[in-house]
C-alpha cells in the first residue's frame, strides 16, 4: 500500500507546532509532533498578548519544522503536501504559519492544503492505527476550545451541518476567565480541573443558562459574571477554592452534556466525537459516558486535544482542497457556522 506523508503546521494561537504524519491505507501514524508553547509568558501576564505570541512564533517556526523532519527521519522531498491552519485565530499568529507554509511549498515544490483549525481539532480523532477505532459517519461533533464551542452533525468528510453553539463566551474561555478571577494562572482549565478533584461540586449554585431552550445553543457569560460577583462580594478566606473550582467545572460540564444529550436524542448517531482543549478534561469524558451509555464517545488523548499540528495534517489527508500557494491567505474569521 502506498504511504503518504504530510507536514502539518499550526500557529493559530500561542502554540507553534509542526508535525509529520504518515497514512498507509486507513492507518494514520504520528512520526513527529513538535509543540513549542509560549505558555510561560502567557502565564506571567495572565493571558495571551497577540503581538508577543506572534513574535515568539516567528522565532520558533523554522526550528519546529526542522525538528519535526529530523525526528520523523523524513526529507522534504519525501513529503506529499504541506497542510497549514488558515484560520480562525489571531491574525499575526496565523500569518507566521501561513507564510512559512507558502515559502516552503514554493521552495520544495509541494502542494499546500489549507485547514480550518476547528475542523482540524475534530480530526485528532482520526489519528489511529486501527480503522475500527476511528469515527463512523454520521456522527455528532462537540468542539470545546478556548475560543469556540460548537455542536455539529458530520455526514462525511468535509460534510457537516451546524447545529448550534455558544452565543457568547466559549467553554474554555469561561474556564480561563473564572480561573483568573480566582487568582489562578493561565490557561485556567487544567488548574480548575485539578483543584476541582478535591472539592464538592454542590457547594455553590451556579447558573446553567439555556438548558430549557429549544435549540442546541449555549451561553457561558452568565457563569463568569456569577463567579465575579461571588468573588468580589465575599472575603477571600470565606471561599473554599476547591469547592468553587468543583462547582464552576460542574456548571460548565452540565451545560455541555445537556445539549449533547439533546442532540443525541434528535440525531441517532452511534458515535459522538469531542475535540478541542476542554476535551482534555476528565470529568467531561466521564459525564458524557454516563449520560450517554449507549453511544461511543471518542475523545483524543489529552496532548492531541490542545492545539497541535498533528490534527492539522490528519485533516488534510481527508480534505484535499489544494490551492495555489500564492493565493492562500490567512483568515482569522473562519468558523463552522456557514
Ligand atoms: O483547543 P485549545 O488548545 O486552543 C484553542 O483553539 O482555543 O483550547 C484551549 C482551552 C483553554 O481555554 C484551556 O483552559 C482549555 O482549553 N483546557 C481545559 C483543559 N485543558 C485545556 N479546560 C478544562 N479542563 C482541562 N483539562
Ligand atoms: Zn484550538
Amino acid at each position: 500500500m502506498k504511504k503518504q506523508l504530510i507536514l502539518g503546521i499550526e500557529t493559530s494561537c500561542d502554540e507553534t507546532s509542526a508535525s509529520i504524519l504518515s497514512k498507509v491505507g486507513e492507518r494514520i501514524e504520528i512520526l513527529s509532533n513538535i509543540v513549542a508553547s509560549s505558555a510561560d509568558l502567557q502565564s506571567k501576564y495572565g493571558g495571551i498578548i497577540p503581538e508577543q505570541a506572534a513574535r515568539e512564533q516567528i522565532k520558533a517556526i523554522i526550528p519546529a519544522v526542522e525538528e519535526a523532519l529530523n525526528q520523523a527521519r523524513v526529507k522534504p522531498n519525501d513529503l506529499h503536501a504541506i497542510a497549514v491552519t488558515q484560520g480562525p485565530g489571531l491574525i499575526g499568529s496565523l500569518l507566521v504559519g501561513v507564510e512559512t507554509a507558502k515559502a516552503l511549498a514554493w521552495i520544495w515544490g509541494k502542494p499546500i492544503i489549507p485547514v480550518n483549525h476547528l475542523i482540524g481539532h475534530f480530526y485528532a480523532n482520526w489519528i489511529s492505527d486501527r480503522a475500527e477505532s476511528t469515527p463512523k459517519f454520521p456522527c455528532l461533533g462537540l468542539l470545546v476550545s478556548g475560543g469556540h464551542t460548537d455542536l455539529v452533525l458530520f455526514t462525511g468528510h468535509n460534510k457537516f451541518k451546524y447545529l448550534g453553539g455558544t452565543r457568547d463566551d466559549a467553554a474554555g474561555e469561561c474556564f480561563d476567565k473564572s480561573a483568573r478571577l480566582l487568582g489562578l494562572s493561565y490557561p485556567g482549565g487544567p488548574q480548575i480541573s485539578k483543584f476541582a478533584q478535591k472539592g464538592n461540586s454542590a457547594s455553590f449554585k451556579f447558573p446553567r443558562p439555556m438548558m430549557k431552550s429549544d435549540d442546541f445553543d449555549m451561553s457561558f457569560s452568565g457563569l463568569k459574571t456569577a463567579v465575579s460577583n461571588l468573588v468580589s462580594n465575599q472575603p477571600r478566606t470565606n471561599l473554599q477554592l476547591y469547592d468553587l473550582c468543583a462547582s464552576i467545572e460542574a456548571a460548565i460540564i452540565d451545560s455541555l452534556v445537556i445539549k449533547v444529550t439533546k442532540a443525541a436524542q434528535t440525531y441517532q448517531t452511534e458515535d459522538i466525537i469531542v475535540a478541542g482543549g476542554v476535551a482534555a478534561n476528565p470529568k467531561l469524558r466521564k459525564e458524557l459516558e454516563s449520560s450517554l451509555p449507549d453511544k461511543r464517545i471518542l475523545i483524543p488523548p489529552p496532548h492531541l486535544c490542545t492545539d497541535n499540528a498533528a490534527m492539522i495534517a490528519s485533516a488534510a489527508f481527508f480534505n484535499r482542497q489544494r490551492i495555489d500557494p500564492f493565493k492562500l491567505e490567512a483568515n482569522p474569521n473562519l468558523s463552522l457556522a456557514y
